[in-house]
């Protein structure tokens, strides 16, 4: 057993040096992986990437409507991001007569841009160290409340210090579980403008059935506009666009705003989420998944009603099942085991280490107790509250509370509110899809959680409905007014507050409150309690972790897991080995959007005028060298969700394409990187520019970019 763990180890420590690919690196910090990315290929410096002192590339990426990246790419401020990251924008804009969905938006003069109130893009300026200043009056002997206290009370004081001495926006950020601080300051812009979107059959061209899929197709790109006092932003630095295309084995990086990793968890927590957590997620999600394809397969309203929420479920169901693979197919758990294995071995050297090893030890006792909780709010989420009707009647909670005491401009408010949520949710809803989610998911939510511990409703079943699921569900949908969209209009019409006591009586209602109740009681105080004992112990091992792997591992460089800040990441371009006996390329043409094409599949669907194109080979300068329209690509950069839209950039900083997802087999990057299988998506931006100028004939937005031939 030694041995073998011994072994690992080895491999574990070879690997990390040629594991240049791993790694979301802080921008401000960049000079450290300078000579690296160099040796791959890179011909500028992290002073040209990222700079406080002149303008450097970091002054064109933004953070895109709070979720994703898109970057600057011409000194009017023109804005690049994905087809999905716009996708609400672009629905927004959509009536039945300009349908933006389908037919795709160019705006073919400025005054034609659309404005889109709420949507920001957020421009990081600076980021300094602050740790020294977060952490200075925390010792060995401080405990953990008294920590927490303390961090809380430093960065608010240093933040309301600095806000008032700032026009940016100033925030403190945690990095590395706690362990390290920055000040960030940031411009946020708020008149941010849609400019042009393909149609969806070509911005979401594979639809679901792709998602997180190589081979793939999808010209996932839009374009929107930075104003600022009304006019065009004139930014710092813009991208130049590289028509060169890439080869295999070429260096490139992506700089933009990746959301949540957990690289540095302890097994047992791997083990939690991939073996226990996920499988339930996926199933559940499957049955519903189920259900849904079942109606929209046979109503063409009932797939327009439910594609989003469909998207919304699949995107996680796809990539937990990569997940799940991933982590079996690539060892993940032996992995980390062996790491621990060494790590301990590190502890042991020294007395004063022991605090890490005791918390090394001590999570597989924590994480089995926080189990219990855990699945109880993923039943709760997963299950209980994927029935529509309970859900939304967790709208009307407040209202049924409202006694005669309520000052009535309270109760008018919040009846305009809900009259918005009613037309929202009736909208897009189907009650035969409901039932049988209803009836599908109480049923496994029955059979896994036990009668001690569950929403009483649960139990109720059993009592009223002699545990027959189907009955209950026949009352719940038969008796409850919040099926209907003219009952619940008429409520709110007539509302009076002798009325709420009904109201808190519909079985929907009831059902929420049940859920929420037994959530509220029983499974929130304990979660909290974990959580906070968790994330210390994890403060704690991440700490120990950076002692021990520039010592033993000191060819590893060590980054910190993704928080929603600006990070580099770089890798080189390349296809990969999914499986036994199959090969991928790294990149895609048109050629196989010809032979995805299928008009009767709604994923597949290729407009006349792409296929004209194609046909008449008319990709001007946007070709390959090798005469095709090269689409997408692959390469290994570390990316996560957030880095949707992300700049992927080659050798000189030059723009290659737009990141968009990663390839399936290797989705357990969040967890555990495995750089022979984890593989970022971009769209080629000559594919990007072709639709611009050749399809869409938007050639003014071609004309204000830079574009290196
Ligand atoms: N999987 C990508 C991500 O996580 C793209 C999702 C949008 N595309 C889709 N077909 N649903 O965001
Ligand atoms: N598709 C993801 C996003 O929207 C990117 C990823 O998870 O790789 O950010």
């Amino acid at each position: 057993m030694k041995k073998v763990i011994l072994t690992l180890t080895t491999i574990l420590c070879l690997s990390a040096i040629v594991r240049a690919d791993e790694g979301m690196w802080i921008p401000a910090l960049l000079q450290r992986n300078e000579a690296e990315m160099q040796a791959m290929g890179m011909k500028i410096t992290a002073d040209d990437i990222y700079s406080i002192n002149h303008s450097s590339m970091k002054d064109a990426v933004v953070l895109f409507g709070g979720g994703c990246t898109g970057e600057i790419v011409s000194e009017q401020g023109l804005l690049l991001t994905n087809h999905h990251c716009g996708f609400d924008w672009i629905q927004k804009h959509s009536t039945v007569e300009h349908d933006y969905l389908t037919d795709g938006f160019w705006a073919m003069t400025m005054e034609e841009e659309l404005s889109c109130p709420g949507l920001t893009a957020v421009m990081l300026k600076n980021m300094v160290d602050v740790t020294e200043k977060i952490l200075f009056n925390i010792t060995d002997e401080t405990t953990d409340e008294e920590r927490a206290r303390l961090v809380k009370e430093n960065i608010n004081k240093l933040v309301t210090a600095e806000q008032d001495r700032s026009e940016y926006m100033v925030s403190v950020e945690s990095f590395y579980q706690g362990n390290q601080y920055f000040l960030m300051y940031n411009e946020v812009f708020d008149d941010v403008r849609m400019v042009g979107a393909p149609p969806s059959n070509i911005g979401k061209f594979g639809g679901d059935t792709d998602n997180w899929v190589w081979p793939r197709h999808t010209g996932d790109f839009s374009i929107f506009r930075i104003y600022k006092d009304n006019k065009p932003y004139k930014p710092d630095y813009h991208f130049t666009i590289s028509l060169k295309g890439v080869e295999k084995g070429d260096f490139t990086f992506v700089f933009g705003y990746p959301a949540r990793t957990n690289e540095y968890l302890p097994s047992v927590a791997v083990n939690q989420e991939a073996n226990v957590v996920y499988p339930v997620v996926v199933d559940l999600r499957t049955q519903i998944l189920d259900i849904y394809n079942k109606y929209q397969e046979k109503d063409a309203k009932v797939r327009i009603q439910y594609a989003s929420k469909h998207a919304g479920l699949g995107n996680g169901w796809k990539k937990w099942m990569g997940v799940i693979e991933g982590i079996r197919n690539f060892k993940g758990i032996e992995k980390k085991q062996a790491f621990e294995e060494s790590f301990y071995e590190w502890c042991q050297k020294e007395r004063r280490r022991m605090i890490y090893s005791r918390v090394l030890r001590e999570f597989d006792a924590v994480y089995a107790e926080y189990e219990k909780y855990r699945m109880a709010t993923t039943y709760l989420t997963e299950a209980g509250l994927s029935i529509e009707l309970i859900d939304f009647a967790s709208n009307f909670t407040k209202l049924a509370d409202m006694t005669k005491d309520t000052p009535q401009e309270e109760i008018d408010e919040l009846i305009n509110n809900l009259r918005q949520a009613t037309a929202v949710f009736f909208k897009d809803y189907y009650q035969p899809i409901d039932e049988e989610v209803a009836v599908t998911m109480l049923t496994a939510y029955r059979a896994a959680q036990p009668e001690d511990f569950r929403p009483e409703i649960l139990n109720e079943i059993d009592k009223n409905f002699k545990g027959n699921v189907k009955s209950y569900v026949d009352y719940l949908f038969g008796k409850s007014i919040l099926t209907s969209e003219e009952k619940v209009v008429a409520m709110l019409d007539n509302f009076k507050p002798s009325k709420a006591k009904k109201l808190a009586k519909d079985p929907a209602v009831v059902a929420f409150n049940s859920m929420m109740d037994f959530y509220i009681e029983k499974v929130l105080p304990k979660s909290k309690e974990y959580n906070n004992r968790i994330n210390n112990m994890r403060r704690v091992y991440m700490e120990g972790q950076m002692k021990m792997i520039p010592e033993v591992y000191p060819e590893r460089n060590l980054y910190p897991d993704a928080n929603f800040t600006l990070r580099v990441t770089y890798g080189k371009v390349g296809g990969f080995k999914p499986k036994d006996a199959v090969t991928y390329r790294h990149f895609t043409t048109l050629d196989g959007i010809m032979q995805k094409e299928n008009p009767d599949i709604y994923d597949y669907v290729v407009t006349d005028r792409l296929r004209e194109l194609y046909e008449a080979k008319e990709f001007g300068r946007y070709a390959d060298k090798d005469g095709s329209m090269h689409v997408a690509f692959i390469a290994g950069n570390h990316t996560t969700g957030g880095n949707s839209g992300s700049p992927i950039l080659n050798a000189e900083g030059k723009l290659l394409g737009l990141n968009f997802d990663r390839t399936w087999e290797g989705t357990m990057s969040d967890l555990v990187y495995d750089p022979s299988i984890c593989k970022n998506i971009s769209v080629d931006i000559r594919y990007v520019l072709f639709l611009i100028d050749k399809y869409a004939g938007c050639t003014r937005l071609i004309d204000e970019m830079t574009i290196d031939e």
